[in-house]
């Protein structure tokens, strides 16, 4: 077979955050898109929304011919707004819902679905081709976007963890859900071997994104164009 002379890999560049619960993830990934103009893509609100659906319309959150019935007939439109990801599913916009106490117990079962990894993966994936990102979740620099070379793991101790959600007011078990999370079959939440870990314990946000910055930097990557 003739080798292809095509260059491949993507025109935009795109950068991967992960890391567990109340880390900073969305604060840090944000607020670095905002300064680069590039887009945000928050991946943990597709799982929300679809989480959200299931409990709507009461389909179990596990495995089986059920869900695979159920993903068929649904409408899952990925878009961007004002700089950041949105998701609409069957036409409606799930809003505060994603953060429900509900959706906060159920996310992981739903999550730990291959069949809605596979499906929410490939819209993930489908955002690299619209623009520049910075993309935060559980699994974008380990399946998402495994072949860029910008990943970052954002980390901080649990207590620090658990205290930024409890700010937040919000009630949300993060140890479960990083437990399930962790330990899951389906791409679990990894840190991908090159990635640029950072503890952020003692870090503001705003300190995070400047090390970022300065690591994307250091990669040569052009930050002014
Ligand atoms: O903001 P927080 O870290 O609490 O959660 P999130 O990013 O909104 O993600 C909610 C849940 O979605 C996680 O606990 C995971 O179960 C799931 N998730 C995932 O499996 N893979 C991703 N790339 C993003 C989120
Ligand atoms: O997306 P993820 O669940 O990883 O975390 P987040 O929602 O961005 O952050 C949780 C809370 O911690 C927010 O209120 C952030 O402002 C705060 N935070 C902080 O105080 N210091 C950091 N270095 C990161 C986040």
């Amino acid at each position: 077979m003739e080798e292809s002379t095509k260059q491949p890999g993507p025109e935009f560049v795109a950068i991967a955050i992960d890391g567990p619960a109340a880390s900073g993830k969305s604060s840090v990934a944000r607020s670095l898109a905002k300064k680069l103009g590039y887009l945000y893509v928050n991946s943990g609100s597709l799982y929300r929304a679809m989480t959200w659906v299931f409990l709507k319309q009461g389909i179990p959150t596990e495995p089986g011919d059920a869900v695979r019935g159920f993903l068929k007939g649904l409408d899952i439109n990925c878009g961007a707004r004002d700089g950041a990801s949105t998701v609409r599913i069957d036409g409606e916009d799930p809003g505060d819902e994603l953060q429900s106490q509900d959706v906060n117990r159920n996310v992981s079962a739903v999550s730990a679905i291959p069949e809605v990894r596979e499906l929410l993966v490939a819209k993930l994936v489908a955002y690299r081709e619209l623009d520049n990102i910075v993309m935060e979740g559980r699994d974008i620099g380990s399946v998402v976007l495994p072949d860029t070379p910008y990943k970052f793991y954002i980390d901080a101790s649990q207590e620090v963890r658990d205290r930024r959600r409890r700010d937040q007011g919000q009630r949300d078990e993060i140890r479960e859900r990083d437990q399930r999370d962790s330990s899951r079959a389906a791409s679990p939440l990894v840190v991908a071997p090159d990635a640029r870990v950072i503890d952020t314990t003692k870090m503001t946000v705003e300190e995070v994104v400047q090390e970022i910055l300065s690591e994307l930097r250091g990669k040569g990557l052009d930050l002014d164009s």
